[in-house]
């Protein structure tokens, strides 16, 4: 599509947009009367409308019925978890067998790392993409550590190539099949929180595999973001957030993966608590676990009602809409980004280098770009014109169209907005 830096072409986009109307369905943080330009949904979502009355609802039927809620309220405690299963594994292309919402995402990914990281004899190290998350690198050097290892020598970071910003796909491949026998998991994001980089989750899972080791990703910034099909592709496990993408609010309940040919095992170890725990005998309360043959068993605690509520009603909307289609106005919105902020450049001559890939299949709707001269003090800039992004230091803005509820528009606006601060 030939795009322009134009206010009525973007509107006609947004005209054309069959999503248009989801943006209705959410809270906008006001500026000056109107809505926000809001990029940062790939840090926290915006908020549901409807959020509000069903925490309500939950706390009238916490006031009526007590203890006797966990059966009798209308969505009955006792198996609040499973309600999800079914939107959730929709979400990550699962059976809902391999799905469970439960605790937050870094205790999800430890937890999971005691069931998937066995080092054994020579097949020790984890790979895993430049610059993680910080709080993935942490949970990998401590389950070294708990396991005797010093994380210096099975902790392999993939670097890009000199010069480059970010990962090629042959050298992920080659990296895994060099590593061989000594690689002993590959847990990669999904998609960087830094770069933006989506990774091809069915090659690097393949490749893993291919050499005997377990592959598992972080999809904090993949789920709700780029459609998933974590069982096809024979994924490990996995574990997401809910309040980015999935706009589910502050801290709430994370997702996790495991796929039934592990679910199904009950030899795997995994850490034990009664909620994983055969449903049919758990309130017989005897001393021996049995594990449910589902992801459930990894749950170890009953269900944070109040960390859930958001997040049904968030779910309920991406069952509506679908991936594919959001996928779809995403691939549209983040090009037209693309384009805008290369029109900022050439019309003001400040240098703004993206370090996502240009490959659209190689990027979900984030981009982070590299703005030369300027330091954090440009994002309190921003948040004085109304436009939310965030900073990442030294020198990176990060700005997330999310085709539920940016529009064509916002996009144009923040390029006006930029063109403003940088002609200055
Ligand atoms: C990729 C990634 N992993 C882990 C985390 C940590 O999440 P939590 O605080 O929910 O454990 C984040 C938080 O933003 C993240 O982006």
């Amino acid at each position: 599509m030939n795009f322009q830096f134009d206010l009525a072409f973007a509107q006609s986009l947004d005209h054309a947009d069959k999503l248009s109307s989801y943006r209705e369905r959410f809270l906008f943080p006001q500026h000056g009367g109107d809505k926000v330009l809001y990029f940062t949904g790939n840090s926290l979502g915006l908020q549901p409308k409807g959020v509000k009355e069903a925490f309500v609802a939950e706390c009238d039927d916490w006031a009526s019925y007590g203890v006797e809620g966990h059966f009798l309220a209308r969505k009955p405690w006792y198996s609040y978890h499973e309600r999800f299963a079914a939107g959730a594994a929709k979400l990550v292309g699962a059976k809902e067998s391999e799905v469970v919402m439960m605790n937050q995402l870094t205790v999800n990914l430890n937890l999971l790392l005691v069931t998937f990281y066995r080092p054994e004899g020579k097949r020790r190290k984890i790979l895993f993409e430049a610059k993680p998350f910080p709080s993935d690198q942490y949970a990998f050097a401590s389950q070294a550590r708990l396991h005797g290892l010093n994380p210096d020598d099975v902790l392999v970071e993939l670097l890009p190539r000199e010069g480059e910003l970010t990962l090629r796909k042959e050298d992920i491949l080659m990296a895994i099949s060099e590593l061989g026998e000594e690689l002993a998991l590959v847990c990669f994001g999904g998609v960087n929180y830094f770069t933006g980089q989506l990774f091809p989750m069915k090659e690097i899972t393949q490749a893993a595999h291919n050499v005997g080791a377990i592959c598992g990703f972080d999809l904090a910034h993949a789920a709700g973001n780029v459609p998933l099909e974590l069982h096809e592709w024979d994924v490990d496990f996995a574990c997401w957030c809910t309040y980015k993408y999935l706009n589910s609010g502050p801290g709430s309940v994370g997702g996790v993966f495991v796929n039934e040919r592990h679910a199904t095992n009950s030899n795997l170890f995994r850490l034990a608590g009664w909620w994983g725990h055969n449903k049919e005998t758990r309130f017989q309360m005897g001393p021996d676990f049995d594990p449910i043959p589902t992801a459930e068993s990894w749950s170890m605690s009953n269900a944070p009602v109040f960390n859930m509520i958001a997040h049904e009603v968030s779910l309920g909307i991406f069952s509506e809409v679908g991936m594919n289609a959001l996928r779809e106005k995403s691939l549209l919105l983040t090009a037209y980004l693309d384009f805008v902020l290369l029109e900022v450049m050439q019309i003001t001559g400040q240098k703004l280098m993206r370090i996502t890939p240009e490959d659209p299949s190689q990027r979900g709707c984030q981009l982070s770009v590299i703005v030369d001269g300027y330091d954090r003090k440009l994002v309190s800039t921003l948040y004085e014109q109304g436009v939310v992004v965030d900073w990442r230091e030294p020198n990176v803005i990060r700005l997330a169209p999310v085709p539920l509820y940016n529009t064509f528009e916002d996009v144009y606006r923040l390029g006006k907005v930029l063109e403003k601060i940088f002609t200055r």
